[in-house]
């Protein structure tokens, strides 16, 4: 991710100014959602991809879900990324016809072609409408009876005060440079049974992104050293990184990851 992502702007800038996922992708890290690598693994359990599955992911970023999803040799994997230099380098890594660069808003495949639809760690930041534009695309990609999984982050408690909800996302917002926008678990159900889908399966786990035992867990201990050694070596990320780290400690009552796993009614 480094090479690709820092050709254009000097390294200073560029490191103050990179989304949140893209500075910890160019630190090494590969598992860039909130309930890390096991939520992932519940979510998938639960989603039951099979060998008769035709699957479209949004958002696949590094790839990691794609290499899990495929071992289950689903009939077809198609990837829907919207930044061009990660959609390149999947494609490279997945072979010819399995990643398109588009926004999963607007996919561009045709109507009823999966029988899976994921994505995580993509809805968050993106406005309500585009959120809405989002699942009714998935809406629209699966044939009926097809199942929707999400992995996102959550505001908790369902009630929390709109006040508190605002200050959150303000400050993810400034300190992650990407456009945080939260919702509660309910918020999130109504938003796939608005669209469409009755919700099959639940789970949440705690926002630890960036937690040391859950660095270890998600990227093990070869991939955890070189995180470490990088970010030991670069002051302006190492000072980024544990921002961010101060931010989720700060609001750990208020936010958790959530994945949910609905059908096409
Ligand atoms: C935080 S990363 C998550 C990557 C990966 N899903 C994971 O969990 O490790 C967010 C990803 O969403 C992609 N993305 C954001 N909005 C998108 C959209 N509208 N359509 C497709 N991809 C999008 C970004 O380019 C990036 O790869």
């Amino acid at each position: 991710m480094a090479t690709v992502y820092s050709q254009s702007l000097p390294r200073q800038i560029e490191t103050a100014r990179m989304p949140g996922h893209w500075l910890l992708a160019k630190l090494g890290k590969c598992v860039l959602r909130p309930g890390g690598i096991e939520l992932t693994r519940v979510m998938l359990r639960a989603l039951e991809v099979c060998s008769d599955d035709e699957v479209v992911e949004f958002a696949p970023g590094l790839g990691l879900t794609a290499q899990e999803v495929l071992r289950s040799n689903p009939r077809a994997y198609t990837a829907v990324e919207r930044d061009e230099n990660a959609a390149a380098r999947l494609a490279r890594r997945l072979g010819p016809g399995r990643v398109i660069h588009a926004s999963a808003e607007c996919t561009g495949l045709p109507a009823r072609c999966a029988s899976a639809v994921y994505g995580e760690a993509m809805l968050s930041m993106q406005t309500p409408e585009q959120k809405l534009r989002i699942v009714q695309e998935a809406r629209r990609l699966l044939r009926p009876g097809g199942r929707y999984a999400i992995h996102e982050l959550c505001a908790v408690p369902d009630f929390l005060p709109q006040e508190t909800m605002r200050e959150m996302q303000r400050r993810m917002s400034l300190n992650i440079h990407v456009g945080v926008r939260l919702l509660t678990a309910r918020n999130w159900k109504a938003l796939l049974e608005q669209c469409g889908f009755r919700i099959e399966f639940e789970a949440k786990a705690p926002m630890h992104l960036l937690e040391p035992k859950r660095v270890v867990r998600d990227e093990g201990a070869a991939r955890t050293l070189r995180i470490v050694w990088n970010v030991l070596r670069d002051r302006q990320a190492r000072s980024r990184v544990l921002q961010m780290r101060a931010l989720f400690r700060d609001y750990r009552d208020h936010l958790q990851a959530i994945a949910l796993v609905a059908r096409k009614a």
